[in-house]
């Protein structure tokens, strides 16, 4: 069986790679992620598989089926962190996952299909502001334009890929077929607090919500604190503060849609400067796409009036959007199947966090398997697992795994 305690004690030891002393912060590209690939890749292969890094950076194991080169079913899940992490959020389906092939290889056990094991490189979309990266460079819908993209040291990912040890123009080469992918599946924490509520281990996810990523710029006036009085001001700060109200307040008016200013800065940054610029970052996620856009809309409105009264200038640029995921019927049923024959009540939900299957949906029926976490708390120190829970997912992960069919594929999205 697979084994809670090693996959909780190697959760502890990847933790430990963060460019945060006092915390785990592991981003793109990173040294940290150099040593935490390492560790993932070691582990892939006392499992049974062949792994290496692949040309965009995720760690990929294969465990071969019973003919060589037989298409695959996918599982995994993110390396990558937020800022200030939890440590579960990612690793645990990683890990998760390298601990049911490992149970399979250990029995001499092969299936009309291989396995593949994935550790993405970038979800979280930290470092360089896009997210899915890795898995988007699987599902071969990797935008050429993101190398460009710049982190906060103003490195693109292009140079980063190259100092990694990667070629920037070889991520063609990541992309998989949608025959060589048969399904893909994702142990992953709730993040949310629905299983905890409902007394459940663990869930089976029916979709996984949609969201929008941009980069709002206020331009007002820089100016002198002390001799600019405030009816002369063009204040881009204040003006950016009553625009993430109105945005709190568009969410609010239009449940379960959600909205996020996550990070604002302002320019020039002196206590004795009126600011002049304020850049902010804004996440709207709904579980319909036509909602999620009326929140899009309705945001973009509120901020352009705020910007016409305050004589600021808006500007806007859209960094990332993905639809709404849906889990194909099948892998609900197969991953509800397992549940069950672990001796679990069967509870579907939807993800309202993102996660890779939003890219992988593109070339496969995907599918997903929540363990309940803590208060539903991630993205924090204090994200936590039962190892109870993690037992229960990994049993459920390998008994789905043992079940597998090959899901017919639904109409292409
Ligand atoms: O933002 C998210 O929902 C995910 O954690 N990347
Ligand atoms: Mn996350
Ligand atoms: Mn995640």
């Amino acid at each position: 069986m697979p084994s809670a305690s090693r996959i909780l004690a190697r959760c502890d030891r990847l933790a430990a790679h963060s460019e945060q002393a006092d915390g785990l912060t592991r981003v793109f590209l990173s040294p940290q992620q150099r040593e935490v690939d390492a560790l993932v890749l070691q582990w892939m292969r006392e499992a049974g598989m062949v792994a290496c890094l692949d040309a965009i950076g995720n760690c990929v194991g294969r465990y071969e089926g019973l003919e060589p080169g037989a298409p695959c079913l996918m599982l995994g899940s993110h390396l990558d962190t937020v800022r200030d992490a939890g440590r579960y959020d990612g690793m645990l389906g990683v890990v998760a996952a390298i601990e049911c092939v490992d149970a399979l290889h250990r029995r001499g056990r092969r299936f009309p299909f291989a396995i593949e094991v994935v550790g993405f490189g970038d979800e979280e979309g930290v470092r360089f502001g896009v997210t899915l990266i890795g898995s988007r460079a699987i599902a071969g819908s990797f935008d050429r334009n993101w190398l460009d993209q710049r982190d906060s040291s103003d490195t693109s990912l292009h140079d980063a890929l190259r100092a990694f040890g990667l070629d920037p123009g070889a991520f063609g080469t990541v992309a998989r077929r949608p025959e060589q992918v048969l399904a893909y599946a994702e142990l992953h924490i709730e993040q949310g607090p629905v299983l905890e509520s409902l007394g459940l281990p663990v869930g089976v996810v029916t979709a996984i919500n949609g969201g929008n990523r941009f980069e709002v710029d206020l331009d007002g006036m820089a100016g002198h604190a002390g001799t600019v009085p405030m009816h002369l001001r063009r204040d881009a700060l204040v003006a950016a503060a009553e625009c993430v109200v109105a945005i709190e307040q568009v969410a609010r008016s239009m449940p379960p849609v959600v909205a996020t200013v996550g990070r604002i800065e302002a320019q020039p940054g002196a206590m004795n400067v009126i600011p002049g610029r304020v850049r902010f970052s804004l996440d709207i996620r709904a579980p319909g796409d036509e909602l999620r856009l009326q929140a899009v809309a309705a945001a973009r409105d509120a901020i352009d009036r705020i910007a016409q009264r305050r004589n600021v200038k808006a500007s806007w640029r859209a960094l990332w959007e993905a639809p709404t995921a849906p889990c194909a019927t099948a892998m609900q049923e197969q991953i509800g199947a397992a549940i069950a024959a672990e001796g679990f009540d069967v509870h579907r939900l939807p993800s309202g966090a993102g996660h890779d299957g939003m890219a992988i949906v593109a070339i496969a029926p995907i599918g997903m398997l929540f363990v309940r976490c803590k208060g539903g708390i991630s993205h924090s120190p204090a994200e936590s697992v039962a190892p109870e829970d993690v037992d229960a997912g990994a049993r459920a992960l390998l008994r789905f795994i043992e079940l597998f069919q090959p899901p017919v594929r639904e109409a292409p999205r």
